[in-house]
């Protein structure tokens, strides 16, 4: 499912996000033709912002009215699914491969124990962390970090619960909703290039990157 109802205020597009023209297409045309691409996916649903419900059928595609936060716009869609796996991507990441979303269902499906299998890229800054007083407590351990991404794969049976008793507004991805009730997830490596479209600046690289593509 592709989370496409955010608002997208960071940017300041005067418009939603998603729909916002990169490299000569709206935003959501990248991963959705990735999507369509992999061969482990066979249905798609897109969460739209309220009101823009025409959105999803000029796309071709399934929608549904997302939600004020993140989450909720997750937990909108994957009400329509019944399989037994779902595949969370966010539009905002326009660079999204076929391959990564096949790589993130096949990690997922060899391993039992697993609830997820998220994609995320090596931590590449030295992080620390600070308070309030901006004077710093820790200098974390960089070759443990993972910057994560989209796309996740989850078990639908781990990712639904998680969701219906999660704190939506809190979350900043799924995998943590899962994560914090015991489910094992597990990181599958990707490229930094699978870049999250936030401010002017990522969307002037992306352009860059995709204009390769077009
Ligand atoms: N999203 C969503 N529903 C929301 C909020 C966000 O489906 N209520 C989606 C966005 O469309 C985006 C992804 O979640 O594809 C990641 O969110 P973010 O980058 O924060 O996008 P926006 O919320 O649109 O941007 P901003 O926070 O700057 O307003
Ligand atoms: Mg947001």
């Amino acid at each position: 499912m592709l989370a496409a109802a955010g608002s997208g205020q960071r940017l300041g597009a005067g418009g939603p996000k998603a729909f916002v023209e990169v490299a000569g297409r709206p935003m959501i045309e990248w991963a959705l033709e990735a999507l369509r691409a992999a061969r482990s996916v066979d249905r798609i649903v897109v969460a739209t912002p309220p009101g823009e419900d025409a959105l999803a059928a000029e796309l071709g595609v399934e929608g549904v009215t997302g939600g004020e936060h993140r989450s909720e716009s997750v937990l909108a869609a994957l009400e329509l699914v019944d399989g037994e796996v779902a595949v969370v991507h966010d539009a905002a990441r326009p660079l999204l491969t076929a391959e990564l979303v096949d790589q993130v269902v096949d990690r997922l499906l060899t391993d039992e124990s697993l609830a997820a299998a998220i994609a995320a890229a090596p931590v590449t800054d030295t992080v620390k962390r600070a308070g309030a007083d901006r004077l710093v407590s820790e200098t974390l351990d960089r070759s443990e970090l993972w910057s994560v991404q989209t796309p996740q794969a989850f078990r639908v049976a781990a990712l639904l619960p998680a969701l219906e008793a999660g704190d939506l507004e809190r979350a900043t991805d799924d995998a943590m909703l899962v994560e914090e009730r015991g489910g094992a997830v597990a990181i599958v490596p990707s490229s930094p290039e699978n870049m999250k479209i936030t401010t002017k600046l990522d969307l002037r690289l992306a352009e860059l990157l995709l204009s390769d593509r077009a």
